[in-house]
């Protein structure tokens, strides 16, 4: 069931069978010479969409621009200030809470993210209105590419040249959702280089083409097939389990 899709009666009526809801996360942020800016709210929201297909589980709206501020660089990024990110993070939490959802999920595509939204939890969690929540109210960050199997599906499939940015995982995962996506070029170097990210600047200095340790043309929409299915799968796991989590009182 999608959030934005459905009326103020349906989710009422959700809230009977169920306290859980997944908000997929990204970043709006430049992803190569081929890859789409939106892959990382992209890859999040695919994966989630696809997982309520065969579930009955609820997903939120996607949270679409993040912390980016290292690919300014790029036109067509945009970046929230990490102090912007977490107070946005904070209302949408407190919106939910405030309608009954006790678990709150965030499927999340951007590493550059989790400091961040673990922040956001922390000040939720710090708040008197919070603390006092009977023991069952809980946040959980899960990145898509940690969902059980993702990750060893992405190395099995990628052995060299999967990098950390505009990972041909990622950009698999988007050209089977999406035809646009489907873009390829001549790399040069093939694999791009790795090295430490940090401002905007020097990441365009030291990453030209605005890749990090990737190939983003060992990319097909079969592989993407294959990562988005076992996502979905896990994702339906991971929000079973964290649902039925309790705490002894
Ligand atoms: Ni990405």
């Amino acid at each position: 069931m999608l959030l934005h899709l459905s009326t103020w009666a349906e989710i009422e009526q959700f809230l009977e069978r169920s306290r859980s809801i997944v908000v997929p996360i990204g970043s709006n942020e430049q992803h190569g010479p081929t890859g789409l800016l939106g892959t990382d709210w992209l890859c999040p929201e695919i994966i989630a969409h696809e997982a309520e297909k065969s579930a009955d589980i609820l997903i939120a709206p996607t949270f679409n621009i993040g912390m980016a501020q290292h690919h300014l660089a790029f036109p067509g990024t945009i970046s929230l200030r990490p102090s912007t990110f977490i107070a946005a993070i904070g209302d949408w939490i407190r919106s939910l809470a405030g309608h009954g959802f006790e678990k709150i999920l965030f499927l999340n595509g951007h590493g550059g993210n989790v400091a961040s939204i673990d922040a956001a939890f922390s000040e939720v969690y710090a708040e008197a209105s919070f603390a006092k929540r009977r023991s069952g109210f809980a946040l959980k960050l899960c990145n898509w590419w940690d969902l059980p199997g993702v990750t060893e599906l992405a190395r099995e499939q990628f052995p060299t040249g999967h990098g950390a940015h505009a990972t041909p995982s990622e950009i698999a995962v988007t050209q089977w959702a999406l035809p646009h996506a489907r873009k390829s070029a001549e790399y040069s170097p093939q694999i791009a280089p790795s090295g430490p990210i940090r401002e905007a600047l020097e990441f365009r200095g030291r990453f030209p083409d605005g890749r990090v340790g990737s190939d983003p043309n060992q990319a097909t929409p079969e592989k993407g097939e294959a990562l988005v299915r076992l996502a979905a799968k896990s994702l339906v796991q991971e929000l079973d389990a964290f649902t039925r989590e309790s705490v002894p009182a």
